[in-house]
């Protein structure tokens, strides 16, 4: 807990410095979308191509975060908002050591995606809508959770008895029941390209 004894320690090295060095833009690519509309396949497609052009750049991705950091929640809404809001800390850590960081969470709220953005600096968190109709997704169905939660084996889950807020104004939307993954990783690095972020190598 925070308490007035709590100060913040200044750094002598700076996040513009670190940025400097690593000719980029520190910033957070927030993919928010439906359960196996293709999130995390996309970020992964997207970190790939920043890796091979020399980039530094880190994927925060729901599964895996699940089973570490965020192993003690579940998918009730508080937990869901908790899931978020730790993900928006350690994201502001991460862009702070110069990084372009990608999280893949549904995110379903946009109240807790609002949130995140307001932590960083203008310009920094760049929501990424990764939609796919929820038919789509449910036909895909990668890890049978669709089939487990219209079987009522699932509560609380996602498009199906949990609320999805679609995004209102999404720096980049990404639609993979169009495009192939290749296509989408590519429209948002040209984002990046197009808005500065990726400076001259
Ligand atoms: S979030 O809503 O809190 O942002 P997060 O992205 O971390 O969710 O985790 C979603 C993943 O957890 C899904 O892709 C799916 O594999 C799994 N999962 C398990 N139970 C649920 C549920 N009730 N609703 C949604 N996803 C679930």
């Amino acid at each position: 807990m925070k308490t007035e004894n709590t100060v913040w320690h200044h750094t002598n090295v700076t996040k513009a410095q670190r940025a400097t060095l690593k000719k980029q833009k520190p910033c957070l690519l927030w993919y928010t979308g439906l359960s196996g509309s293709g999130k995390s396949t996309v970020a992964n497609a997207v970190d790939a191509l920043l890796f091979e052009r020399g980039h530094h750049s880190y994927l925060l991705d729901g599964d895996n975060v699940r089973h570490g950091l965020n192993g003690d929640l579940g998918f009730s809404d508080t937990d869901r908002i908790e899931n978020i809001r730790r993900i928006s800390e350690v994201s502001k850590l991460f862009i702070d050591s110069g990084l372009i960081v990608s999280t893949a969470f549904i995110s379903p709220f946009a109240q807790d995606r609002a949130m995140a953005r307001e932590l960083l600096d203008d310009g920094e968190f760049i929501e990424v809508y990764i939609d796919t109709p929820i038919e789509v997704c449910e036909q895909r169905d990668p890890k049978g959770l669709y089939k487990k939660a219209r079987a009522g084996e699932i509560k609380d889950f996602t498009g199906i008895d949990s609320a999805y807020d679609v995004p209102e104004s999404p720096e980049v939307h990404v639609e993979t029941a169009k495009c192939s993954i290749e296509e989408c990783a590519q429209q948002i690095v040209s984002y990046l390209e197009q808005n500065g972020y990726l400076g001259t190598k």
